[in-house]
Order: structure tokens, then sequence, then C-alpha cells
């Protein structure tokens, strides 16, 4: 089959399509045969030789799939024929996946066999960060840092869809609207206002899903209120910085930082059956909606980096086989 692979890591023209063997699966797995592979920030930097795959994942990127299952292990929990997403540890970015059956879940009624590869990454995220860790509540204040971004996309809405009030941060109007179009009540163009004077003005925010690390951190603690949670799942600044423990304490706050892709099988396995559960219904009563800005064929990988990486794109980039 067709992947595409890294064999020196670096700039987005490092990413090549090419044949390579397809993994085995065993009776937990099923194998799908790739409608859309969702493109994620991680897929860079395993591209740039900073991430690699987990051991026992293909070598080559890819975090999350849809398609039509078309071999299904005897407890795989799925059946041949089936129209599934599915999280994945690597491996997206090619025609066909083996995955473990406890990571797929049945496309939502209402979303399309390709727009469902953007779903799997954003919402297990987002559910596992600002809701399970960070127990989000209806009428709390959630602050969504890179609003836009795949998993700002989806965290606005579910924040929306479970009765907080959203405040997102972003770089543009036009990432702004489609923010407000999604169901956020406050907007803040970062490269022109102090999130944290604007945060402290609507009474502050009680969870924060922050994206950025470095000087986010003080800054997102003076954005908290008191008993405030911050969710950090990247560090697109940088991974240290120093902690005030006094200005913590004042708050009573929690920070928390976790990364999917590394939790234990039975871990991601919990979040997939908890998001199923908890979020499914939303898509299939339409309160949801998959987000794709960009669709880009499997062979133009890397022009979808490119695309990630200029920060043009609102929502998913998809890669088609
Ligand atoms: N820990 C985990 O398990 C996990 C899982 C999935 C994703 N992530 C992380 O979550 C982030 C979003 O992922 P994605 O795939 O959705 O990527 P993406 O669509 O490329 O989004 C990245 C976003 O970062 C924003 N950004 C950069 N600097 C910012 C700043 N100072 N303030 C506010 N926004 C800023 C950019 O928006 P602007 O143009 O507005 O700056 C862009 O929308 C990535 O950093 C990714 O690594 C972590």
């Amino acid at each position: 089959m067709k992947a595409v692979v890294v064999e020196t890591p670096g700039s987005a023209s490092a990413l090549e399509l090419a044949e390579v063997e397809r993994p085995e699966p065993g009776e937990n797995d099923i194998v799908i045969d790739v409608a859309a592979a969702g493109v994620n920030r991680a897929d860079v930097l395993q591209r740039r030789g900073l991430y690699p795959s987990p051991e026992g994942a293909p070598h080559w990127p890819g975090l999350e799939v849809s398609g039509t299952v078309t071999w299904a292990g005897d407890r795989s929990g799925h059946a041949v024929g089936d129209e599934v997403c599915a999280l994945l540890p690597g491996g997206g970015y090619a025609e066909e996946v083996v995955v473990d059956g406890s990571l797929a879940l049945p496309v939502p009624e209402r979303v399309g066999l390709v727009d469902a590869a953007g779903l799997m990454e954003t919402v297990c995220t987002v559910w596992s960060n600002v809701f399970l860790l960070a127990g989000l509540c209806a009428g709390e204040t959630l602050l969504v840092h890179g609003g836009s971004s795949g998993v700002g996309t989806m965290a606005v809405q579910l924040g929306r869809a479970f009765g907080a009030r959203v405040a997102v941060t972003a770089s543009s109007e036009e990432k702004l609207a489609a923010c407000r179009g999604l169901g956020a009540d406050i907007l803040i163009d970062y490269t022109m206002e102090d999130f944290v004077e604007r945060m402290t003005v609507e009474g502050g925010a009680d969870v924060i899903l922050d994206l950025v690390g470095g000087s986010y951190l003080a800054r997102n603690i003076a954005a908290l209120r008191v008993n405030g949670r911050i969710a950090n799942i990247a560090s697109a600044e940088s991974g240290s910085a120093e902690l005030d423990f006094g200005a913590l304490m004042r708050k009573r706050g929690t920070i928390r930082s976790t990364s999917l892709r590394a939790r234990p099988l039975e871990e991601r396995a919990e979040i997939v059956a908890s998001v199923g559960e908890n979020v499914w219904p939303l898509f299939e009563s339409g309160v949801l909606r998959p987000v794709t800005g960009a669709r880009f064929p499997l062979a133009d990988a890397a022009e979808a980096h490119r695309l990630m990486e200029s920060s043009g794109h609102i929502g998913k980039i998809l890669l088609t086989p």
C-alpha cells in the first residue's frame, strides 16, 4: 500500500509518497480502508524528527483517520463494512491502517465520511482535558487559546454545547469571526489586546485550554478565577517557565498537562468510549459539526504541512488517498 513517509526529517518536502508494508492485524484489531486522514501539529514535529512514533506503531505520521472496515478481528467489536473514525498512535497518512478496535467509533450520523477524519484527535483531546480532567461545568467560563485551530474549533463548540461561556484568542478578525460562528462569546485578538486584561474585565476564566506554554503560564494564572484550572496541551512558545506558587495559591488553581498519544491503550480506549457516549450524540443531533478548513490529496501532504505551518487555516486540514 502507499503511505506518506519521512526518510530524512526536515522541511515539508521531506514528506514522500512511498510503498510500505501494511502492518499485520491481531484479533483485537480492525483494518480500515482510509477515506481521509487528519493533519495535526504533532505530525509537523514528527516530520522534523522531534516526535517519533511510539514503539509498535508505523513510523509514518498520522494520528486519526476515517474509512471503511475491510477486516475485523474476532475481539475488535466492529464488522466488515462499518464506517468508522479512529484514533491512532501513528500511521494515518496511508491508504490503509490497522488499529485496535477500542480506538474506533462509528462515523456519527449527519457527519460525512471524509469530514469524520478530523474528529477523533480534536474531540478526544478536548473531552479528556477540558471536561474529564479540568471538569468544566455549565455556567463556567472557558478560555480557549488558538480558538480557530483544529483543537480550538472543537473546544469552542463543546464548551458552548455543555453550557459554558466561551472566550477565545486568535490572531486575526477572520479567525475570530469563525469562532463567533461556532458559539464563542468573548473574542480576543491577542496581537492587539492583552487577554489577561480582557479576561479580568470579563470576570476571569474557570478553565483555560492552553497550547502556548512559556510566558502564558504566569498570564494564564493571572486570567484565572479562584478555583480555576489550566489544561495545557502544548508549548508553542516554550516548554519551560517560572511558576509563582503564591500567584497559583491565591487562585487556589490547578495546572494539568497531558499528551493523548503517550497514554496507555486502556486510557485512550476509556477516553474514546466516553466520547462515544457523551459527545457523539451531539453530532447526531446537529449541535456539533466538524470544521474542515482544507483538503489535499495524500500525495500533496507537503502542501498540507506548509499550510499548517503558515497558520493560514481555520479548523482541520485533511488528506484524502
Ligand atoms: N497534548 C495533546 O494530547 C494534544 C493533542 C492534540 C493537539 N495538541 C496541540 O494542540 C495545538 C493545536 O493543535 P492543532 O492540530 O489543532 O493545530 P493547528 O490547527 O495548527 O493550531 C495551532 C494554533 O496555534 C495558534 N497559536 C499559536 N500561537 C498562539 C498564541 N500565542 N496565542 C493563541 N494562539 C496561538 C494558531 O493560531 P493563531 O494564528 O491565531 O496564532 C493556530 O490556530 C497544537 O499545539 C498541538 O500540538 C496537543
